[in-house]
């Protein structure tokens, strides 16, 4: 969808034609990032399922349904945010990606990614998103955090799969979102006040 910018196209371009590792060799389509990169929110999942290997977008099955009915409750949208992948091709049967899949595809891409939209807040979903970026295990720990790591910020939350099955996983990723969208709304100066 949007790529106002150059570098950004570019990017996209390197994604879809991506053979550095070897999801490639088994997926339809590779996933970029999609989304509005003025607002300045970036959330990151794990990796795309079947219907995002088919349709080449990320979160666009169930996951993605709870995930959308969560921003749109609390006054986000998915037109506000930039939404993308630790990996960007479809492990075979959902496994979880291997460290050498996510170490190649966060150098090639994911840093990229946040490097150009400079977002404000990079909002991590899941303990395998939580891991392969900063390194931290114990997502019970950091959620419904804001960490400040180096010039970034962090807001943790579960991953929308996990809620499908467990109404109370669900309820409090809402909350989260919700607990995103209002420190969006504020003045980031006041971000401090979460940390
Ligand atoms: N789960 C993810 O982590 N990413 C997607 O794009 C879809 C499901």
């Amino acid at each position: 969808m949007n790529y106002p910018n150059q570098t950004l196209i570019s990017l996209k371009n390197q994604i879809v034609n991506c053979i550095l590792c070897d999801l490639s060799k088994n997926r339809i389509n590779a996933v970029p990032g999609t989304g509005n990169i003025h607002d300045k929110i970036i959330l990151v999942g794990e990796a795309p399922g079947k219907n995002e290997d088919e349709r080449g977008v990320p979160f666009v099955g169930s996951a993605g349904k709870i995930l959308d009915k969560a921003l749109t409750e609390s006054g986000l949208n998915r037109e506000d945010v930039y939404i993308t992948n630790i990996v960007k091709c479809r492990p075979p049967n959902n496994r979880v990606p291997t460290e050498v899949e996510i170490d190649i595809c966060i150098n090639a891409y994911l840093k990229n990614e946040i490097k150009l939209i400079s977002p404000k807040i990079i909002c991590i979903m899941g303990a395998t998103a939580l891991k392969s970026l900063l390194g931290l295990e114990h997502l019970n720990k950091h959620r419904g955090k804001v960490l400040q790591i180096s010039s970034n910020k962090y807001f943790v939350t579960y991953h929308p799969a996990a809620t499908i099955y467990n109404i109370k996983l669900k309820e409090v990723f809402f909350k989260d979102i919700q607990k995103l969208a209002q420190i969006v709304k504020e003045d980031t100066s006041t971000l401090k006040d979460y940390l």
